[in-house]
């Protein structure tokens, strides 16, 4: 806030992205709810534009969503104390099967997450997603109040909007974050449309990724597939006369968040959890918390859950693992497949080694809201992040903030991003069910010295690389690209 007042006085801020950071649904029996979704992307932006104002443009996806916009389809959030306008933009059921399913989470999502799904490649997919593209594109030529106003464009689902809207508003200063992996140039040039979206991204004045390494896969992609030229010194690619800046910016959580306000002290956490879930006294409690998605590890936690009980059977009948699991993208028969088999994989761990009393695996299907998922990770002696790839991964993040009483131990993969920060994590190989059965019995028996010392050491790293941060780092940059296009112009 601080820098977008002294470093871009006056300057208008417009985010894009598919997924709104408040849903309103009907519930039954009358009435609506609010619900803020599971998305790591969703957790960043939101502080910030709260904090800087403007408008967030973004798929309406609530069933009550459009019984509470305005005429122009804009409505204040948020909801207790608004701030900012979120501007929904309505899309067809073919729209959104082509955009959102089909191009961007049946094809760009596994093109760029090592996970071994293979990405699927449709024409009308495609046809789509260009024509959602121009759509939001549309959209922030009609929000926007001045000529150059800042945008900030979030993710996958938007590869080809910087150019689209470059060629509209010339002067914008379009800021593009890609919240997911860059894979390398081998990898990406199995997308038939590559060409297209490089030339779309390049359209942004800044790109931003996750880590250095994400940069450079981008920077050997554009390299590969298109006339342009790379200045590696100054970490830019110009293609037609217009250079776009990419670089490195690590994501992070607010700080402190807000879910802590109004949470208990952690005992009292510990007790809620154990009573909600029927868990004895004396249990102790590992929890794994995410979107269902084949890329976070869900199924090798619980493989490794298992492996700890093989070969440890002192925690039999003393330890559970709790692991919640948001339904997400369930019109994907992998994303689907994928909760019939963990489901089932619960079960039979749950019969291998369990009592009537006791199981070792609980599976809690459903939406969690923040403030659930923090007392969660209050009450849990330690919390795995298992991704098998990952840009950042903000649960990891969120643990750690979580856990004001620097106890608890995070037992995170090293094919996440945050296993670049989160140093003294425990860090695993989540292939390896070994590995990862050996962390938790490691994280179950460690010292309570040793546990204050680790999570001391990730609270202040998160602490001061928080997400304000992050954003003001991007604002800086984009400010100091305003000040030279205005030195240019006077020339
Ligand atoms: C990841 C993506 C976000 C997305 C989130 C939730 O974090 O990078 O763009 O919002 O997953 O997925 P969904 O498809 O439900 O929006």
């Amino acid at each position: 806030q601080r820098a977008l007042g002294a470093e871009l006085p006056g300057a208008e801020v417009l985010v894009v992205s598919n997924r709104e950071p408040y849903i309103h649904n009907h519930i039954e029996g009358g009435g609506i709810n609010v619900q803020i979704p599971a998305s790591g992307l969703v957790s960043a932006i939101e502080p910030v534009i709260r904090a800087c104002g403007g408008t967030w443009i973004a798929h309406g996806s609530g069933s009550a969503d459009r019984d509470t916009v305005d005429a122009a389809d804009r409505i204040a959030v948020p909801p207790d104390a608004p701030s900012y306008a979120l501007r929904r933009i309505w899309l067809t059921e073919e729209q959104q099967d082509g955009y959102y399913y089909g191009f961007s989470n049946e094809g760009m999502w596994p093109l760029c997450h090592i996970a071994f799904v293979r990405p699927a490649f449709r024409e009308s997919d495609w046809r789509y997603y260009r024509e959602v593209n121009e759509m939001f594109a549309d959209a922030v030529v009609r929000e926007a109040k001045t000529r150059d106003p800042i945008v900030l464009v979030q993710d996958y689902h938007f590869a080809l909007l910087p150019r689209m809207v470059r060629k509209r508003l010339p002067k914008a200063t379009i800021v593009t974050f890609w919240h997911i992996p860059w894979p390398n140039a081998e990898t990406f040039g199995i997308c038939p449309w590559k060409e297209e979206i490089i030339d779309g991204l390049l359209g942004s004045s800044i790109l931003g990724f996750h880590t250095d390494f994400h940069c450079n896969n981008f920077f050997e992609t554009v390299d590969r597939f298109v006339e342009s030229r790379i200045d590696r010194e100054r970490r830019s690619a110009t293609l037609g006369g217009h250079e776009t800046l990419v670089r490195p910016y690590p994501i992070s959580i607010e700080w402190p968040p807000s879910a802590l306000a109004g949470q208990k002290p952690v005992p009292a956490c510990g007790a809620a959890v154990r009573s909600r879930f029927g868990l004895g006294e004396g249990v102790r409690i590992g929890v794994g918390i995410e979107r269902f998605d084949y890329t976070k590890g869900i199924v090798d936690r619980m493989h490794a859950v298992d492996a700890l009980l093989q070969n440890h059977p002192e925690w039999l009948g003393r330890f559970t693992f709790i692991q919640a699991a948001a339904p997400t993208r369930s019109k994907i028969a992998s994303y689907r497949a994928l909760q019939d088999e963990a489901v089932a994989l619960a079960d039979e761990i749950n019969a291998r080694h369990g009592t009537p009393d006791w199981r070792p695996i609980v599976l809690s299907i459903r939406h969690h809201d923040p403030a659930e998922v923090f007392e969660l990770f209050r009450a849990a002696d330690f919390c795995v992040v298992s991704s098998l790839h990952d840009g950042m991964n903000l649960v990891a993040k969120e643990f750690v903030a979580a856990r004001d009483d620097e106890r608890g131990v995070l037992v995170l993969s090293t094919f996440a991003g945050a296993s670049r920060e989160l140093v003294e994590g425990l860090i695993v190989n989540p292939y390896y069910a070994y590995d990862m059965a050996d962390a938790m019995n490691r994280a179950l028996t460690m010292p309570v010295a040793e546990q204050e010392a680790r999570m001391r050491q990730m609270r202040a790293l998160v602490r001061t690389r928080n997400v304000y941060r992050w954003a003001g780092q991007m604002l800086l940059d984009a400010a100091q690209l305003r000040r030279r296009e205005a030195i240019e112009t006077l020339a």
